[in-house]
């Protein structure tokens, strides 16, 4: 797969793997040696990046995640580049399917958190090490400086940031060189485009997570779609409603036009769409699935001019479409 370079010289292949999925957010987790078989082929195939979180996981085994990404990558760590988040706990006493998130960013509980990560993940350093969510309790410059003295201890090489603004991003970067920010991006959550003269003047790549719109975007689902009401996310995400489906028609009907006339399917349209946009994009769908693990690889050799990206913006500005679900509520 073709390789960017997210920062200064952070290099991953064009498209990530979302692990999330595998553990979190998306019906019951995946069998065990299943989802090490998956993510390790995903590794055969050009994958070199790979995306989970210290919280990706269930109410039974809260860690999971990063557990599996360890296990799986293990016979190649040294071939791939393992992202991780730190910086906030789920509300489990909350009854929703999708339960709060409670950041903390205190400086002793990111120390506690680097050291877990990297005994679940088994190995002596992370490549990527994001802040999941700011916290409204500690200043953005105390966290950059936690992580410029992980970076000298050697226990991670780069950090960034999650869902973060330009305000963060800045007084971060001022710290310590934030390398990528991790924020939603798809045809329908455009808004942190407006951070790309930012990014570019200090040179940070841009991680786009739920670059399917959590797989609406692939139009596989229709108004008759439905998920487990207790473990699926989707299950309340206004995109996926039969009203939403309704609304997002013109949206479907686009994204099957280009399909037929790239001789591509609606999820690579969707992803190629941005990895045209911008060189330091890269976007980490999630699957679990082997088909659609190649399916998404391949969006890397479609290509778009710049004047058709351009026009296929013009045509998601005017066009009507539900909301998108926009993230799980944060505790303040
Ligand atoms: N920083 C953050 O706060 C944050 C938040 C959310 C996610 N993330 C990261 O971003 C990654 C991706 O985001 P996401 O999983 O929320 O959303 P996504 O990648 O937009 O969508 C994932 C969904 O799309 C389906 N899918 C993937 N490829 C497909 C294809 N080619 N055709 C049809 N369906 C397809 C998957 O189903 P199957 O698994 O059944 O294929 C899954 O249900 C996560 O894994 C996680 O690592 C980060």
């Amino acid at each position: 797969m073709e390789q960017r370079t997210l920062g200064r010289d952070l290099k991953v292949s064009a498209l990530g793997l979302g692990c999330m999925g595998f553990s979190h957010a998306y019906g019951a987790p995946t069998d065990r040696t299943e989802a090490i078989r998956l993510i390790q082929q995903a590794a055969d195939m050009g994958y070199t990046f790979f995306d989970t979180a210290e919280v990706y996981g269930t109410a039974d085994a809260p860690h999971h995640n990063e557990e599996l990404v360890g296990t799986a990558l293990k016979s190649c760590r040294d071939q791939v580049v393992i992202a991780t988040k730190f910086g906030i706990r789920f509300d489990m006493a909350n009854l929703a399917v999708n339960k709060p998130m409670i950041p903390d960013s205190r400086p002793q509980v990111i120390r506690a958190s680097v050291e877990a990560s990297l005994k679940r993940l088994g190995t002596d350093h992370i490549d990527l090490y994001y802040q999941h969510r700011a916290d409204p309790n500690v200043p953005v410059e105390e966290v950059a400086g936690v992580m410029a003295d992980l970076i000298r201890e050697g226990k991670i090489t780069h950090w960034g940031l999650s869902e973060a603004n330009e305000d963060t991003i800045r007084r971060a970067h001022a710290i310590c060189p934030v390398t990528a920010i991790q924020n939603r991006c798809s045809m329908m959550a455009r808004w942190y485009e407006s951070l790309f003269p930012a990014l570019e003047e200090l040179n940070i790549g841009f991680v786009a997570f739920s670059p399917l719109a959590n797989g609406f975007l692939s139009a596989k689902h229709g108004k008759d779609a439905r998920f487990e009401t207790g473990t699926d996310y989707r299950s309340v995400m206004p995109q996926f409603t039969p009203e939403g489906v309704e609304r997002n028609r013109e949206l479907l009907e686009l994204l099957h036009r280009l399909a037929e006339e790239k001789e591509a399917t609606p999820a690579q349209i969707s992803l190629a769409w941005m990895l045209c946009k911008k060189p330091y994009i890269v976007p980490i769908p999630g699957t679990r699935k082997l088909e659609r693990m190649r399916e998404n690889a391949a969006a890397a050799d479609i290509s778009l001019t710049a004047s058709e990206v351009q026009a296929l913006d013009n045509e998601l500005n005017n066009m009507e479409m539900s909301q998108v679900f926009g993230g799980t509520k944060i505790v303040k």
